[in-house]
């Protein structure tokens, strides 16, 4: 029998900025590697760590959260839209914050590279829709994902031949100028692929092949999700949505890991929810209490600084994320942000024209007209951050943990009272 390793795999499963990140650097002090599978700079995962003495903010937009581990090695898998210069400026300031990092970093070479024009276009194609504005990230992630789609774009392997490469980014670059008119500066973005060109080489691998020969040699490997669930290309509420699958099947084939290998598959949810962008929200709070919520959780974009719309757990939505993801169980994280609330609502049913709805209506003009039926639950009135177990949590917060559960079906294992590493309750 083939030796197996064990594969985690960490997902969002609202619309994203769930605390993704914390989860990953916490549990990636047990895996060997760490990978991404989908997305690109539009993720914004938050690490908070000590560093001699004093708490130091990591964001990371390409890089796994898992770096911070130095016995970890860090894939960006060929699901994957990669800007590059992105990639080198997380690295250096890893480095400079006194993290070893060479040799730890590999980059498929299937990987959709994400070229500076991408960003321009992802711009003005925003503005050109007006009021049907997505609200993207503005990180060129729809036009790269479409150059990858239409079968024009380039990938990080094109880079092993400088002069073919050129060529082909020249010939990227043309189309797009012909469709949009615009001047751009090639020499300057070639200059950073030839001037990095060692240092790139060095980090490119065939991931695919990497992962299925570590996990079969016994080693762990952790998926680290990026985006989430509601904000799937198929499955979101499109087309508010990013453009790939942030759902367990992108975090396969954004690997080209072996499925068989899954051992946990862990959800992370919000203890509210929240939006970054467009789109619909049916839970979304509009008073002083949706702004209360955005301050005490610090909901402002990790990647573009903005504003999180806030809102009430939503029930119907996180149990069609965990139909979607098969998730063995759930981490709540950001419970401590609902500390000063005397009375909590919880989304737990979705009605359509008077009848229950199951799911998510593909239809925004459906979802517009879904009717939420609430419970009020009372709320807990004292500071969550320095809980460290299950049995400290006072009653009212376990309560809730334990109604969310009933409501969602899964099993809640881990609880986040906090931003910081030490700030997470794991249930037997
Ligand atoms: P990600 O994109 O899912 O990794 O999440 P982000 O990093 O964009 O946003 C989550 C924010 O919540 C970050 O600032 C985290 O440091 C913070 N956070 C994560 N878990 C907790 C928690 O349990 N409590 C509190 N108060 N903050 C948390
Ligand atoms: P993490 O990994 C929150 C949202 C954008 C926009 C829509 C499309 O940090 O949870 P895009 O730039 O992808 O074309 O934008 O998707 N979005 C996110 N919102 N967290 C994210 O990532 C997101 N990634 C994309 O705000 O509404
Ligand atoms: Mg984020």
């Amino acid at each position: 029998m083939q030796t197996k390793g064990k594969l985690s795999l960490i997902l969002g499963a609202q619309w994203g900025d769930e605390g993704k990140g914390k989860l990953v650097d916490i549990l990636s002090e047990k895996f060997d590697i760490v990978a991404r599978a989908t997305g690109g700079a539009n993720a914004g995962h938050t690490v908070y760590v000590n560093i001699d003495g004093e708490t130091k903010k990591f964001i990371f937009h390409l890089l796994p959260s898992g770096v911070l581990r130095e016995n970890v090695t860090c894939v960006i898998g060929n699901g994957c839209v990669l800007h590059l210069p992105t990639v080198l400026k997380e690295l250096k300031n890893v480095k400079d914050q006194g993290f070893e990092v060479e040799g730890r970093v590999k980059i498929s070479n299937r990987a959709a590279l994400l070229c500076d024009y991408h960003k321009i276009i992802d711009g003005w194609q925003e503005d050109a829709k007006g009021d049907q504005r997505v609200g993207t990230t503005k990180r060129g992630i729809g036009p790269c994902y479409a150059d990858k789609i239409i079968r024009r774009g380039l990938r990080i392997c094109d880079l092993e031949d400088w002069d073919s490469f050129e060529k082909k980014y020249r010939a990227n670059l043309a189309w797009h100028q012909k469709v949009y008119g615009f001047d751009f500066d090639a020499d300057e973005e070639l200059g950073f692929f030839k001037e990095n060109y060692d240092y790139l080489m060095s980090m490119i691998a065939d991931t695919a092949q990497y992962l299925n020969d570590e996990i079969a040699a016994g080693k762990t490997v952790l998926l680290e999700g990026a985006n989430a669930a509601l904000l799937d290309i198929d499955h979101g509420t499109y087309p508010f949505v990013t453009s790939s699958n942030p759902t367990v099947g992108g975090a396969f084939t954004g690997t080209g890991m072996n499925p068989s290998y899954l051992d946990e598959n862990i959800g992370i949810v919000k203890a509210y929810m929240t939006r970054v962008g467009k789109g619909p929200f049916p839970t979304e709070l509009h008073d002083d209490l949706g702004d209360q919520i955005r301050e005490a959780g610090g909901e402002y974009g990790s990647t573009t600084g903005r504003p999180r719309r806030c809102g009430w757990f939503d029930v119907p939505i996180t149990k069609y994320s965990i139909m979607l993801n098969g998730f063995t169980s759930v981490n709540l994280t950001k419970l401590d942000v609902l500390d000063h609330l005397a009375e909590i609502k919880i989304a737990k049913a979705y009605t359509l024209d008077g009848k229950p709805f199951k799911g998510l209506p593909a239809r925004l003009e459906d979802l517009a007209r879904i009717k939420v039926e609430y419970e009020t639950v009372p709320g807990w009135k004292e500071s969550l951050n320095d809980v460290t177990s299950w049995e400290e949590l006072p009653e009212n917060a376990q309560k809730y943990v334990l109604r969310l559960e009933e409501l969602i079906g899964c099993k809640i294992k881990y609880i986040g009272v906090g931003m910081r590493r030490d700030q997470l309750i794991i249930r037997a």
